[in-house]
């Protein structure tokens, strides 16, 4: 069975070109049909328009009411036939009526082992510098469930690093950057695998 992935992002977008060179190598059961950020500056949207890949913009800003850009969000969402969302760097918080409505099919990706340095303000290098601070030897990826709470819903899959005591920030960042990008396509594919069992 393929099903129909929405990518949300911010920023880069590294990790949805990771989703797209595994489906692309027939390792992820699925086809890409929208690409959204809440930022028309997002490089992983023009990375997007380069692949033929739908695009849509989620500026709050637009809406008068918050009703509006849920509505927004949900119609984009089945206008691209969307089963599934993989959260790839996004850094708003889902409207909790398309929580709902996707519950158990919205994924993210973590730097962290959760539940371990996970929660508000943990993203970016934050979570790389909390780490180090803590001592820890080992951190990693974890491909977890969204709900209402930040970083909170069920997890699906996680990967270790071991963490240096030469380490940096930046330094671990990289370390875990390259485990997300083989982490996150079998995050997704162990979803649609268990869905179907
Ligand atoms: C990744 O580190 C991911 O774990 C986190 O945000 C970052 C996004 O990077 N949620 P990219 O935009 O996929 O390159």
């Amino acid at each position: 069975m393929t099903i129909n992935l929405a990518i949300f992002l911010s920023g880069r977008g590294s990790n949805f070109e990771a989703l797209q060179s595994a489906i692309q190598r027939g390792d992820l059961k699925a086809k890409i049909t929208l690409v959204a950020s809440n930022s028309a500056d997002a490089i992983g949207l023009k990375t997007a328009t380069g692949l033929s890949i739908p695009t849509a913009v989620f500026d709050r800003k637009q809406f008068s009411q918050g009703s509006d850009y849920s509505d927004y969000i949900f119609n984009q969402l089945a206008e691209h036939n969307v089963d599934a969302i993989a959260l790839a760097g996004y850094l708003k918080k889902i409207p909790p009526f398309v929580v709902r409505h996707y519950r158990n099919r919205i994924l993210n990706i973590h730097p962290a082992l959760l539940p371990k340095f996970g929660g508000k303000g943990m993203y970016g290098i934050n979570v790389h510098r909390a780490v180090i601070e803590a001592g820890e030897i080992e951190t990693g990826v974890t491909i977890h469930f969204v709900n209402e709470e930040y970083d909170e819903g069920e997890v699906i899959l996680q990967a270790k690093a071991p963490v240096y005591p030469t380490d940096t920030p930046e330094i671990l960042a990289a370390r875990v950057l390259k485990i997300e990008h083989d982490t996150y396509w079998r995050g997704v594919q162990k979803f649609i695998d268990d869905r179907k069992s």
